[in-house]
C-alpha cells in the first residue's frame, strides 16, 4: 500500500494553511512517517505533479490523500480525519467499540488515578487526549509521562489567559519534553463578537457567550478525530455542579467520526485539592506561579481573582455570577 499526500503551494510560494494544519495533525499523532510520498500542487500551474493528480481524481481541494493498493485499487480522501480513521488507525488501537464505558465506570471505582489513566491510555492510544490547563492536569501529564505509554496533550488558548499561564504552558512543554497542541478561538466568530459587544461583556450579561466562542467551540475542534479525552475534574471543585460526575462517561456533546459519543475520563474525580497539591510537592511537578500569589482555581485573567481566606476555590471564578452557573460549558 502506498500513501500520498498532495499539498498545495500558493501563487506567492507560501504553503496553504490547511495543508500545513493537516501535516501538523499527522505529526502530532505520530502518523507522519506513514506517508510515503508528498506531492506538490502549484497553484496556477496545471503541469505540476500535484495539479495533475488533482485533475486525474477530480479534486479541487487541498490537501488530499491518495491510498494505492498493490492491486491498483485506490481511495482518495479530502478530510485528514477521515484519512486517519479509515487508513491509519485500525488495530492495534482497540478504540471505542471494545471499550465498555459502564463496565469501566464500575472497575475504575476501585483504582487509583494513575491506574485509571493508564487503563484509558491502553484502550485508546494516540486517540486519547489530555486537556491541559492547570494543577490537576499537570498531575495527569506527570503520571502519563511516567507510565511510558504514548499520550497527547492539548490546551485551549482563549486569548485572555494570564501572562503567567502562558509562561507556564511553556514550562510544562519543556519540563516533560512534550508537544502541547494549542487551539485558539475562530477568528471570525471572535472578531464579530468583540466588535459588537466589546471585550468585557461577560460582566454585564454573563460569561456563556464569551466562553462559548473562546473555549467551547475550540474544544470541539480539539476533540475532532479523537475517540476519548481525559480531564482533571474533581468532584469537590464545585458541590453545585460537579458532585455527580463519574470516572468515565459518554460525552454526548462530542462525537467521533462514526457519530458515537466520545469517552470522557476523569481520573482525579475522588481526589481533593490537598491530594493534588501533595502529589505536586512530592513529585516536584511544575505549577503555575499564580498559585504562589493566592490563586487557587485559575481560568482567564478577567474572570479569575485570588482566593479570599476561607472561601471555596470556585468562588474566585466568575464571582459576580450565581454559584450554580459557574461552569464555562466545557463540561456540560
Ligand atoms: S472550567 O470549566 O471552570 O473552565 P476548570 O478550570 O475547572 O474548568 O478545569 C476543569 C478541567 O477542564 C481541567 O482539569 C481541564 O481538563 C479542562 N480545561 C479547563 N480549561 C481548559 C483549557 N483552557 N484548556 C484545556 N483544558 C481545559
Ligand atoms: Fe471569556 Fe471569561 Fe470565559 Fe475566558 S472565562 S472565555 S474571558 S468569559
Amino acid at each position: 500500500m502506498n500513501l500520498t499526500m498532495v499539498k498545495k503551494v500558493l501563487l506567492d510560494g507560501s504553503p496553504c494553511g490547511k495543508c500545513a494544519q493537516a501535516e501538523d495533525i499527522l505529526r502530532k499523532r505520530g502518523l507522519w512517517d506513514k506517508i510515503d510520498d508528498v506531492v506538490i500542487a502549484e497553484e496556477g500551474n496545471p503541469e505540476s505533479p500535484g495539479m495533475k493528480l488533482a485533475a486525474k481524481h477530480g479534486i479541487d481541494l487541498a490537501p488530499f490523500f491518495i491510498v494505492r493498493e498493490s492491486s491498483g485499487e485506490h481511495r482518495v480522501y479530502t478530510r485528514v480525519f477521515d484519512f486517519i480513521k479509515k487508513e491509519l488507525t485500525s488495530s492495534p488501537t482497540p478504540g471505542i467499540s471494545k471499550f465498555d464505558a459502564s463496565e469501566a465506570a464500575e472497575r475504575f471505582k476501585g483504582l487509583n488515578p494513575d491506574q485509571i489513566l493508564a487503563d484509558a491510555q491502553k484502550a485508546f492510544g494516540q486517540n486519547l487526549a489530555l486537556a491541559f490547563s492547570g494543577a490537576e492536569d499537570v498531575v495527569l501529564i506527570d503520571m502519563a509521562s511516567k507510565n511510558g505509554q504514548p499520550f497527547q496533550v492539548f490546551s485551549l488558548d482563549t486569548g485572555r489567559l494570564h501572562p503567567e499561564t502562558y509562561g507556564y504552558l511553556d514550562t510544562v512543554r519543556d519540563h516533560y519534553k512534550i508537544d502541547i497542541e494549542i487551539f485558539t478561538p475562530d477568528s471570525m466568530l471572535l472578531q464579530n463578537f468583540v466588535s459588537v459587544k466589546g471585550l468585557s461583556s461577560f460582566y454585564q450579561d454573563g460569561h456563556r457567550e464569551c466562553c462559548g466562542i473562546r473555549k467551547v467551540e475550540p474544544l470541539k475542534r480539539a476533540l475532532e478525530g479523537r475517540l476519548a479525552w481525559a480531564t482533571g475534574l474533581r468532584r469537590d471543585q464545585s458541590p453545585a455542579t460537579r458532585s455527580d460526575l463519574v470516572h468515565v462517561e459518554l460525552d454526548q456533546s462530542h462525537r467521533n467520526a462514526d457519530g458515537e459519543p466520545l469517552i470522557k475520563v476523569n481520573p482525579l474525580l475522588d481526589w481533593t485539592g490537598q491530594d493534588v497539591w501533595d502529589y505536586i510537592r512530592i513529585n516536584n511537578v511544575p505549577y503555575n506561579p499564580l498559585h504562589d500569589q493566592g490563586y487557587r482555581s485559575i481560568g482567564c485573567q478577567p474572570c479569575t481573582r485570588p482566593s479570599r481566606p476561607g472561601e471555596h476555590e470556585r468562588a474566585a471564578r466568575w464571582w459576580w455570577e450565581n454559584e450554580t452557573k459557574r461552569e464555562c460549558g466545557l463540561h456540560t
